[in-house]
């Protein structure tokens, strides 16, 4: 059964890249990243590839890729170029789909167009990535609230970080969320150790089909 997951989390270098490959791999899923800012070093479509170790027909070329690294809205302006919502529609392919936002639910993509906005005319689950470092509390629920005020569907949050249960418990009750699980800093990120950390701390079935 194929799924599609649109990734997003509370911050930009927050480690979205680094699940969207650990749930790729494990669903065998596509990846697409819409808007790469910034390609001075290894976009997150590479380090998606790198990770997965899958073939290129899983990837989806970005729809934009910007030179600089900085908000999507910004890094188009300085190329005099305005993001179009219409060049930003799903890919029909057969099998699953992940997605990866950039940055935050927030950051806009021109000056009338958050993320968020886009996430809400795809309509398919979100899955929140959120640190565990101190915070979190307030960010996560902040990025629970955008995305429900625009009616997004919030499929569950991921963690990335070192054990904070109390955090964790704080953010699933007030926030009314599911935990979808808690990926851990890993002290070297490669296929096997985050294959491993995936299947050690996630259910798969939580993400067999949406
Ligand atoms: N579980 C982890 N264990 C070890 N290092 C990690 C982990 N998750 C992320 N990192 C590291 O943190 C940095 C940022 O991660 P990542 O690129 O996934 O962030 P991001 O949220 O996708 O950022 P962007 O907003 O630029 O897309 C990278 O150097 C990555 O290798
Ligand atoms: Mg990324």
């Amino acid at each position: 059964m194929s799924a599609c997951f649109i990734i997003t989390g509370t911050d930009t270098g927050i480690g979205k890249t680094i699940f969207a490959a650990a749930l790729a791999q494990a669903v065998g899923a596509a990846y697409w990243k819409p808007v790469q800012a910034g390609l001075d070093r290894e976009t997150d479509t590479q380090i998606v590839a790198r990770l997965t170790g899958h073939a290129s027909g899983l990837f989806i070329p970005e729809a934009y890729r910007l030179t600089l690294p900085a908000s999507p809205h910004a890094a188009a302006a300085h190329e005099n170029i305005s993001i179009d919502p219409e060049k930003l529609k799903l890919p029909c392919i057969e099998g699953s789909l992940i997605v990866e936002g950039a940055g935050g639910v927030l950051v806009p993509l021109k000056r009338d167009l958050a993320f968020a906005d886009v996430f809400a005319r795809w309509n398919k689950p979100v899955v929140l990535c959120a640190r565990t470092a101190l915070g979190t509390i307030n960010h996560t629920l902040l990025s629970l609230e955008a995305l429900r005020f625009r009616n997004v569907p919030v499929h569950g949050v991921v963690f990335i970080g070192d054990e904070e249960s109390e955090t964790i418990a704080t953010i699933a009750k007030i926030g009314r969320i599911k935990v979808l699980g808690r990926l851990p800093f890993l002290a070297q990120v490669n296929g096997e150790l985050l294959s491993q950390a995936f299947s050690n701390h996630f259910s798969i079935t939580d993400f067999e089909r949406a």
